[in-house]
């Protein structure tokens, strides 16, 4: 008999999570959800100057008291709303959560002042492009060797004049 992890915390109501800006104390669980999603890791330093920085659009979700993803996101001086990152726990992926925090960060940084968002991509990372193509991003430029380990990103960009706030 297998016991699935999956099944203890598969199907969580949308409705019991919410979504909130970070603060200090959630940045030890969003490295935990970091390391548990990416191959590279930022050091601490960056999300605490991130979060000093972009206080209004650096977003956690919570269920249960518990941090389960995080979005950074940042206005540029040339006004792109800049997604530098997004994960969910692995645990709870496949619930709708990263399509609320991008929903979230999105309409903050368009009232910002955001022309567009623009992010990159791993070229290998179906599930993360296909959730962004549902949002309406389109693949703009591919960056040869944009990552440490060679391979290319997709920079891929969503104009705030087709947001429709889905
Ligand atoms: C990309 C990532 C953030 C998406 O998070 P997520 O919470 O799984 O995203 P969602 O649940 O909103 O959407 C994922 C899928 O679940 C489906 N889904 C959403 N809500 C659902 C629900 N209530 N019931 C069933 N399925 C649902 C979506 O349709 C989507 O399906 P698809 O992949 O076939 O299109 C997550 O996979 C992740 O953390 N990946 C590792 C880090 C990463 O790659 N980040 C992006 C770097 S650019």
């Amino acid at each position: 008999m297998s016991v699935s992890t999956r099944g203890l915390t598969g199907r969580i109501p949308l409705a019991m999570v919410g979504i909130r800006p970070a603060r200090l104390f959630d940045i030890p669980e969003v490295m935990r959800i970091e390391r548990a999603s990416f191959r590279e890791q930022y050091p601490r330093g960056i999300f605490l100057t991130f979060l000093e920085n972009n206080p209004d659009t650096f977003l956690v979700a919570e269920y249960n008291g518990r941090i389960i993803g995080y979005v950074m996101g940042y206005l540029r001086p040339d006004l792109e709303g800049h997604i530098m990152s997004i994960a969910v726990d692995p645990e709870y992926r496949g619930n709708g959560i990263g399509s609320a925090l991008l929903r979230e960060v999105i309409e903050r940084l368009i009232n910002r002042g955001a022309r567009y968002i623009g992010l990159e991509v791993r070229v290998s990372n179906e599930k993360a492009i296909k959730l962004y193509e549902r949002f309406g991003f389109r693949k703009v430029k591919r960056v040869i060797g944009y990552y440490s380990d060679g391979e290319d990103a997709y920079y891929m960009i969503l104009p705030a004049d087709e947001w429709r706030g889905n």
